[in-house]
């Protein structure tokens, strides 16, 4: 079993049910209401009011619907989901096809960077790294971060039929990932036994580099 391709993640993405990528308009009521509050909650709890944000996997811009204050960039594999998050009208998209670092090239500096229901989806452990070094690069020193994982891998013989847990972390790796990356952990929180957040925040005097 290999790892897929950017271009194979993209291609998944662009055909499986929008309701997966959370479109608005392919989800319960309940089940937006439910997500919004959340990562409304979680992001309030991040203590600042970030100008310009930055999210990997943007989806469906269920975040973004919650800061429409800011200069929000919102990158995807899909084409789908980012004409679907392009209905914001804060919203700026970025198509990730390679590098992370050249896909990030052109966006300035943010206040925040939100990752959530993306990482367990990407092609593989290695790709999460390079991302999350090259989004924590563009991040402001005293920046904020809130960013999700996965754990109980349950890989299959394909990403079309493992792509839900593809690229899995215990709660343990992922902190020490984070870490490792420059992030300074404010809490994490598992609201589910396989489901965990990280608030994030990178030091004033960052201690890494992309
Ligand atoms: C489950 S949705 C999450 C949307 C949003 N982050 C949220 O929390 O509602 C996953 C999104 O991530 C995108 N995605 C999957 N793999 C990706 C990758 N390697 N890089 C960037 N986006 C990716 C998909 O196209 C899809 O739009």
């Amino acid at each position: 079993m290999s790892d897929p391709s950017t271009a194979d993640v993209a291609s998944m993405w662009d055909s499986v049910n929008p309701q997966h990528a959370h479109f608005r308009s392919h989800v319960y009521q309940e089940w937006w209401d439910m997500w919004v509050a959340r990562h409304r909650a979680m992001i309030g709890s991040l203590g600042i009011e970030p100008e310009t944000v930055l999210e990997w996997g943007i989806g469906g811009g269920a975040n973004a619907s919650l800061l429409p204050d800011t200069q929000y960039h919102g990158v995807d594999v899909s084409l789908r989901s980012l004409g679907e998050a392009c209905r914001y009208p804060h919203v700026v998209v970025w198509l990730h096809d390679g590098d992370p670092r050249d896909t990030l090239a052109f966006v300035p500096e943010v206040g925040l960077f939100i990752c959530t229901a993306v990482i367990q989806h990407m092609p593989s452990h290695a790709d999460v790294e390079l991302m999350l070094r090259a989004a924590y690069a563009k991040v402001r020193p005293g920046g904020r971060g809130l960013v999700q994982t996965r754990s109980l891998q349950t890989r299959k013989s394909s990403y079309a039929e493992g792509w839900q847990r593809w690229v899995c972390y215990s709660p343990d790796r992922a902190a020490a990932l984070l870490r490792s990356v420059g992030w300074s952990i404010c809490e994490r929180r598992d609201v589910r036994p396989d489901y965990s957040y990280f608030l994030l925040a990178k030091p004033e005097r960052a201690n890494a580099v992309a």
